[in-house]
């Protein structure tokens, strides 16, 4: 590794046993470490994994807004990219932590872009890492697509956006950033009759994690929303979605 660079280093859903050997050599040798947190958190999850091969570094917390206001969003997030691009251009490493992997609706690819807007000179790099999508797929036994199968990944806001028989068309739905439109999205997969194909997954890794399937998730808490992912099996293909 040269010094003087930014690495978004994906730390994997929760677990400090799903960390690659090679996110945690990265951050060992990081001189700077990034750790994204909402405004409304004490903690970053992201710091408490990673905690424990922090000694001596230097921490920087972001914190970043979830204000609707687009401009106070980019404001903190300039503030961040400025941060980063001024230790890499004294020659430090640093080390953008991101759980899951940095290129999963993760802000790393935003920020990445803001600091080589301040200077295209600063290298980037991503050092990939386990995402909710597999850990939430293993927590239930399930593989992703097999053989034929085709798998699509969206945000709550677009399935809830969409009209008609789209999910048809693949064998696996995933929904992720789901929070307090859970009891939205279970009303719409109820009314679409999907309930009986679908299973939601919460906080896999943290040992903390409820799994809820069928019309059981009628009922759930609607704070099960939150680091949530749901699977929607309806696709022509898998041998227990729907028909066609
Ligand atoms: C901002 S995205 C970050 C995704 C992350 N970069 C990844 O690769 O998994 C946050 C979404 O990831 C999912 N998620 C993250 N951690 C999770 C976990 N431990 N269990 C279930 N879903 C999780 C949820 O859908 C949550 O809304």
């Amino acid at each position: 590794l040269t010094r003087g660079r930014l690495i978004g280093i994906g730390i994997g859903p929760g677990a400090p046993g799903r960390i690659t050997l090679e996110a945690v050599e990265v951050i060992r040798k990081a001189d700077v470490i990034c750790t994204p947190r909402s405004e409304n958190k004490e903690e970053s999850i992201a710091y408490e994994i990673i905690k424990r091969w922090c000694t001596g570094k230097r921490i920087v917390a972001m914190p970043y807004s979830m204000a609707p206001d687009h401009k106070a969003r980019e404001k903190s997030w300039q503030d961040h990219a400025q941060t980063i691009a001024s230790s890499c251009s004294e020659g430090e490493l640093v080390a953008f932590v991101t759980l899951g992997d940095p290129g999963l609706y993760s802000t790393f690819a935003y920020v990445a872009k803001l600091v080589r807007g301040i200077d295209s000179q600063i290298p980037v790099a991503i050092v990939p890492g386990v995402t909710s999508v597999s850990a939430c797929a293993a927590a239930i036994g399930q593989s992703l697509a097999q053989a034929e199968e085709t798998l699509t990944i969206q945000p709550c806001s677009q399935v809830l956006a969409k009209r008609g028989v789209w999910w048809r068309n693949f064998d696996c739905v995933v929904v992720m950033k789901i929070g307090r439109k859970l009891p939205d999205l279970v009303k719409h997969l109820h009314r679409l009759s999907l309930l009986e194909h679908t299973t939601l997954v919460t906080r896999a890794g943290f040992g903390t994690g409820t799994i809820t399937s069928g019309s059981d998730l009628l009922t759930c808490d609607a704070q099960n929303g939150y680091l949530a992912t749901m699977f929607v099996r309806a696709g022509v293909n898998n041998e227990t979605g729907a028909k066609k």
